[in-house]
């Protein structure tokens, strides 16, 4: 045990701000989930986020990750959650810990482990005793786990957040919602962490009830008079937004934010944290339904954690935030005199805040016998007369862009290896399944793999030229191959976020299959999962245990239904033998075939260009898959087109024909000397146009 040498650190909260050892705490917070970054990353991650003047680093704890299989806990590496916190006291700073245990987040399953779907008569977040004692035992475990890091004994832990946004999943449960609410309230202070507890939107009574969203200026007034003895806090100021496969990736200006936060603060905000400061990278399969590898989010910190321009225009508005905090929190609010429309002038004593609410008109407002005209949607910071902060303007030296390079052209000198077609074994981790009807995939491969193959035979009494094949109940793509050979495939593009429950349209697809000879013919789909759903309302507000993939539905051919039987076999043949690791020794590769081919595993060898620092992989060429570095799952890829609109308003952004993500990091400590590229392309890639970038 390591000797605590920290002060004890008491904290509160009182109408206007949390308390730390009595005294007002003006929390500037930057999220960094540790699981998307490296452990080498996270020391120089929260560097620069104390660097751009925040003060605390926020984080969800990752129950699906940490907990794989029941019982077994993982905390090494990526997973090494007290190390972060280590590190986070050791920068001086203080942590936000989100535990949930769920937690959304864009995280596979909403950061719940799929086992718990297993246990007879769960109903995930609502009232039922399964449920509470799953949740119940985790939380405890990571209190515990993290003892050494509570206020109590110095640190950094100083706020913590127990469930998430129940608001969208209220309506649903009803009283048994509210009840297991309250529940979680009290079991939460029933831990003895010794702190206020935050529910993020929607909580019970006992937490403090918080803001989110990109712009929470509507919500501060009715949020003030419904919860006059609580500090304003934004637990999700959204820099930007996460990207889903087939929607262009989503930006959004540091103008923008930095007037989104100065408007909050101006109103009497005290708490402020940005979701996401650093977003990194979804590694292996982590990532949700739909979620690109990347979580850039278009987040201050860059993919590789460099500062961006948002970093260092919003690093202004913290130092002036910073300098003036005993102004802001030694009063009981601001004074407000209002122009009309939301615009005015709040001040506190001698330190205001301008701010034009209009989208498109410029206003002028006075203060301390100086006029300034504002353009739409700014804010300013004034002391008297001097002007501390624009939101809008820009500093020439805050500029920042990073110029990537190709590197000059590697011959990786590709070897590949076939993926058989249909099922082949049986083995120990591929069992066969005879079933009458297609079963959910889930079922068989518990999530280890995205892939699960099921195949049938069906006879035509003559030839057809073209055939119609539908498949009715079945998510979230599958490839059809006909006598061995890919003869349609789903995967022309993603589908919806919000797909509706499993008896929508949304789950049927209908596709011509060419002509064929009359006789016996094999068929075999292969049923691919693109991440588990987030959240219940993801399938049209029933709970998340119902989750599905693979076929589950009809099969018809012509509008007649397959009888089956069917024969279902989970995970890839390549993924049992570990072909990216030790297992690539027992397979005979080839080199490069002429001629391309579905479901191909590539291997390529190149050698480290520059020691310590990341890399980018450029796919274009390939087309679905996984990616393996040096034996490690590095992420899915895809390199479908943004031809579908964003679900969020503001990003009613024109469709494009560039993917979403092309490039995909290859982190510095995944990096060695010599490296081994493993990918498993779905339809036919071809490797030779993949660069490396230096970011
Ligand atoms: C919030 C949620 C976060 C994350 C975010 C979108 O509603 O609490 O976990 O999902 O949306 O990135």
């Amino acid at each position: 045990m390591r000797e605590n040498t920290y002060p004890p650190i008491k904290v509160s909260y009182d109408p206007r701000a949390i308390t730390l050892n009595g005294e007002r705490f003006f929390l500037l917070s930057g999220a960094i989930h540790y699981p998307r970054a490296t452990p080498e990353q996270w020391p120089d991650l929260i560097a620069r986020c104390r660097e751009a003047g925040l003060n605390t680093i926020e984080t969800y704890v990752f129950w699906n990750l940490h907990e794989r299989v029941r019982g077994t806990y993982d905390f090494a590496g990526r997973l090494d959650l007290p190390r972060f916190c280590e590190l986070v006291r050791d920068a001086g700073m203080y942590l936000v810990l989100r535990i949930g245990p769920y937690i959304c987040a864009e995280t596979n399953y909403g950061g719940l482990p799929l086992w718990l779907r297993d246990i007879p008569d769960i109903q995930f977040r609502t009232h039922n005793a399964p449920w509470q004692r799953e949740m119940a035992r985790w939380t405890r475990t990571v209190a515990d786990l993290l003892h050494d890091y509570r206020a109590a004994n110095g640190g950094p832990i100083i706020l913590a957040q127990i469930e998430n946004e129940y608001n969208l999943v209220a309506a649903t449960y009803g009283d048994d919602g509210q009840r297991y609410l309250a529940w979680s309230a009290e079991f939460a202070a029933s831990l003895g962490m010794d702190l206020p507890w935050v529910m993020c939107v929607g909580g019970a009574p006992g937490t403090i009830e918080t803001l989110n969203g990109f712009d929470v200026s509507d919500q501060i007034e009715p949020h003030r008079r419904a919860h006059p003895d609580q500090p304003m806090l934004w637990t999700e100021l959204w820099t930007g937004w996460y990207d889903t496969w087939s929607v262009p990736h989503h930006q959004r200006d540091a103008r923008e934010i930095a007037f989104a936060a100065t408007r909050f603060i101006a109103a009497g905000g005290t708490g402020i944290n940005y979701y996401m400061w650093y977003g990194g990278t979804n590694f292996d399969r982590e990532g949700m339904f739909l979620q690109t590898t990347s979580y850039d989010y278009d987040a201050p910190l860059d993919a590789f954690g460099r500062p961006t321009t948002k970093a260092r225009h919003l690093a202004r508005l913290h130092q002036v935030i910073e300098a003036h905090k005993e102004a802001l929190l030694s009063r009981d609010g601001p004074r407000f005199d209002e122009v009309g429309g939301g615009s005015g002038i709040w001040s506190y004593g001698d330190l205001a805040f301008l701010v034009n609410s209009s989208t498109d008109q410029p206003a002028t407002l006075t203060f301390a016998g100086r006029t300034h005209t504002l353009s739409p949607h700014t804010a300013l910071i004034v002391h008297r007369e001097t002007v501390l902060f624009r939101s809008d303007a820009i500093h020439p030296e805050d500029q920042i862009s990073y110029q990537s390079s190709i590197l000059p052209t590697v011959d990786l000198q590709w070897e590949s290896w076939p993926e058989p077609i249909g099922i082949v074994g049986p083995t120990l981790d591929r069992p066969i399944f005879a079933t009458p009807a297609p079963v959910d995939q889930l079922a068989l491969t518990k999530d280890r793999s995205d892939y699960c193959w099921y195949t049938t035979s069906f006879t035509l009494a003559a030839p057809v030229d073209t055939l119609r094949f539908t498949l009715d109940g079945y998510g979230d793509l599958a490839h059809c191959f006909v006598d061995g050979r890919l003869v349609a495939t789903t995967a022309d593009h993603a589908p919806r976020e919000e797909r509706g429950f499993f008896d929508d349209q949304n789950f049927k697809r209908v596709l011509v299959l060419p002509s064929l000879a009359a006789g016996e013919h094999t068929l075999a789909l292969l049923g691919i999962g693109l991440g588990l759903i987030k959240g219940d309302w993801v399938i049209g507000h029933h709970n998340m245990v119902h989750e599905r993939k693979g076929i589950w539905g009809q099969v018809l051919l012509d509008d007649v239904a397959l009888p089956g039987p069917w024969r279902q076999q989970p995970m890839l043949r390549g993924e049992a033998a570990r072909i990216w690791g030790e297992g690539g020794a027992l397979v005979a590769w080839s080199p490069m075939p002429t001629e391309s081919r579905p479901l191909t595993w590539w291997r390529g060898m190149f050698a480290q260009p520059v020691p310590d620092a990341p890399l980018l992989l450029d796919l274009v060429g390939m087309t679905r898959g996984l990616i393996w570095l040096n034996g490690q799952c590095v992420g899915r890829y895809w390199t479908v087109a943004g031809q579908r609109a964003s679900l969020v308003p503001r990003y009613a952004n024109p469709v494009s024909t560039s993917p979403t993500q092309r490039a995909y990091a290859l982190p510095a400590a995944c990096l060695r000397p010599l490296n081994q590229l493993v990918l498993f392309d779905e339809l036919g890639g071809d490797p030779t146009a993949i660069q490396l970038i230096r970011p």
